[in-house]
């Protein structure tokens, strides 16, 4: 589904992404794993089209390599770099629908409240407080509010950047739980975590960054052991 080939960055001379490859199927949970300042978000970008780089990245069998964010948006690629998306004068409520709102043509109320009840299975902070500004919510639940948005416009591939950083310890299990709803689903999923071990968990395919190359990636389920984890993440 996503093919990133080569994928070099510099920011001015220094080079912060050197000839990373990664390839994620269909369905896939793919995690990138690395201590601060690895390159993570720097990948994401490239992806997203925020920041210009060297080497290919395709998408479903398209050279999505110089379209613009929003463009890239529009195929159905959803990046969620923080969770300062929401609409704070909006409510809860008002937030899924704005973002369902382009979905609506096609799917219709009925694929709107539909969309919703299978949200909030899974988002039950967020159902408490529906009515409520998004302005109110804490940090954490707006973090949650924003992924929520993003999956009721129906994604192919999420783009997560250390969704859990900020959450409270009930917010970031509600966030695997929600991640692994997201795999039941068959849902694409590109993870930056630094929370390495539950990430692993959920994950099908992990790649491990350091200095900006790819030090090491495989199956996650070969990667389960701390001890192997150790090796690859810290070197040591
Ligand atoms: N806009 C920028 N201009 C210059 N250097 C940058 C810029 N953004 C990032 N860098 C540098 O590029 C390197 C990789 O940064 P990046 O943000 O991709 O790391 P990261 O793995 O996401 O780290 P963290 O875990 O702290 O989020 C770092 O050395 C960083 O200082
Ligand atoms: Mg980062």
């Amino acid at each position: 589904m996503l093919k990133v080939e080569n994928l070099t960055v510099y920011y001015g001379k220094a080079l912060a992404v050197k000839d990373v490859t990664i390839e994620i199927k269909k369905g896939e949970i793919c995690a990138v794993i690395g201590s601060n300042g690895a390159g993570k978000t720097t990948i994401l970008n490239a992806i997203a089209g925020v920041i210009g780089k060297d080497g290919k990245v395709v998408f479903e069998n398209r050279d999505i390599t110089n379209l613009d964010t929003h463009e890239i948006a529009n195929l159905g690629i959803a990046y969620l770099p923080d969770g300062k998306t929401v609409f704070k004068e909006l409510t809860v409520f008002d937030n899924l629908r704005v973002a369902y709102y382009k979905k609506l043509k096609t799917g219709g109320e009925v694929g709107f409240q539909q969309k919703l009840s299978g949200i909030f299975e899974h988002f039950t902070n967020l159902k408490e407080k529906i009515k409520l500004k998004a302005g109110f919510l804490s940090g954490g639940e707006q973090q949650m509010l924003s992924i929520a948005q993003s999956l009721i416009r129906e994604p192919k591939l999420v783009i997560l950047d250390e969704p859990s950083a900020g959450l409270s310890p009930k917010l970031v299990k509600d966030l695997f739980n929600i991640i692994t709803f997201m795999k039941k689903n068959r849902l694409t999923v590109l993870i930056v975590e630094q929370n390495v071990n539950k990430t692993i968990k959920v994950a099908d395919k992990v790649y491990f960054l350091k200095n900006g190359k790819i030090v090491d990636f495989g199956k996650a389920e070969d990667f389960r052991d701390d001890r192997v984890i150790k090796k690859a993440y810290f070197g040591g």
